[in-house]
């Protein structure tokens, strides 16, 4: 089977990595997926271990579609009865990209006729009520070519399980997760996130430190289809015979407001990483740390509305302030404030264009000096 997986800009490099860390090899990415040959039982592991991957797509059929007879006949030629029953609830998602068909609404419908009259003369049924599994449809019709999925995971994947409350403008876990894993963090290195807000980067730095694969609390929508063997089972075992547990792991979470860190706390605890992450109430101000190639990763905040009446220009000036004074660590931050580079006072090492949700940010990179060979923590 071929499966697509949806990446959002910027981290692709990062999702491939992490294809190659479960075996997939150099997977090629187009237009913003990454395809992945695979079995129900990639499909389950895919879910279960992916860190920013947004779903697992399975390709049922990619064909030229430039009427709606032609789409109609595309749809209606797939093996649905295979997957779906009476009950299916059955959605479409529909994208149209300089092709003849552009009315997304009507591509839709043309595709869900299709389905429930393959259904209808498949199955010998004439109503569908619709009140069982879910089951997102994916019409997405580029450059004239129609490409048909089915939707494996169902809620997105940064939907880990364990935030269930929010704290002000929180940053995607999938985000998050290739933030971590695209820096120079190792698990023998401190990490702290200044501006943690519920907690995503130190709870998703820890899960990574330990191997929790990010999906071993949730469930996904293809384990209620039809036809789906129960495969899910296994990954989740795989998953939790590759955890490290009992590793010296030293990852802070700061944050100025009490109710964050209370937030946090609660969520580190709901993805079983509240024994290998402190979290402190306190201004980014004082921090400090006598330790050696540590590295920061935070998501400071970029709207007008602070507390202590300060302004932007100022908590970055001061966030600057603490990152000079820890010793050879490096800093890593994202955030949509345009000033944030010239308040910091140096140009970054690197500078990446990173989507938090819908909302365009930038990934600045400093990095601290090389730790010697000997320390073995690269
Ligand atoms: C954009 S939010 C971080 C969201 C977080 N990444 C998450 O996923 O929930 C910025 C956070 O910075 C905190 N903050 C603002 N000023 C601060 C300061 N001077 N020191 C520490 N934290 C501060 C806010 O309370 C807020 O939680």
């Amino acid at each position: 089977m071929k499966l697509l997986i949806p990446v959002s800009a910027g981290v692709e490099a990062s999702v491939k990595r992490q294809l190659k860390y479960l075996g997939y090899g150099d997977c090629p990415a187009n237009e913003g997926r990454i395809a992945v040959e695979g079995g129900w039982e990639d499909i389950a592991r895919l879910n279960v271990f992916l860190r920013s991957g947004e779903r697992v797509l399975l390709c049922l059929s990619a064909f030229s579609a430039t009427t709606f007879d032609e789409l109609y006949e595309g749809v209606y030629s797939l093996p649905w009865e295979e997957f779906f029953t009476p009950h299916t609830h059955i959605l479409i998602d529909g994208k149209c990209v300089k092709s003849a068909l552009m009315a997304i609404k009507a591509a839709g419908g043309v595709a869900k006729k299709a389905i429930l009259n393959r259904l209808r003369e498949r199955l010998g049924v004439s109503t569908f009520d619709e009140k069982g599994e879910r089951a997102v449809v994916g019409i997405s019709i580029f450059e004239d070519v129609a490409t048909v999925t089915l939707d494996t995971s169902g809620d997105g994947l940064h939907k880990r399980g364990y935030r269930v409350l929010s704290y002000d403008a929180p940053l995607r876990e999938t985000t998050a997760a290739a933030i971590v894993e695209s820096s120079v963090f190792h698990p023998e290195k401190p990490l702290a996130d200044l501006f943690c807000g519920s907690g995503t980067i130190p709870i998703e730095a820890a899960l990574l430190a330990q191997n929790i694969a990010p999906g071993l609390l949730r469930t996904f929508d293809f384990t209620a289809w039809k036809n789906a063997p129960p495969v899910l089972l296994r990954a989740k075992e795989e998953a939790k015979d590759c955890i490290i547990r009992g590793k010296q792991v030293d990852i802070f979470g700061g944050d100025l407001s009490p109710r964050a860190i209370e937030i946090a706390r609660f969520h580190a605890k709901r993805a079983g990483v509240q024994d290998v992450v402190r979290f402190a109430c306190a201004d980014m101000r004082e921090f400090h740390s006598s330790k050696e190639y540590g590295v920061l990763i935070s998501n400071p905040p970029y709207g007008e509305r602070l507390s202590k009446g300060e302004n932007l220009k100022e908590l970055y000036v001061g966030f600057s302030k603490t990152f000079r004074a820890l010793k050879d660590w490096s800093c890593y931050f994202i955030t949509s404030y345009m000033g944030a580079e010239r308040a910091f006072g140096k140009p970054a090492d690197k500078r990446r264009k990173l989507f938090n949700a819908n909302l365009e940010c930038c990934l600045y990179t400093y990095l601290g000096k090389k730790p010697p060979k000997n320390l073995n923590v690269e």
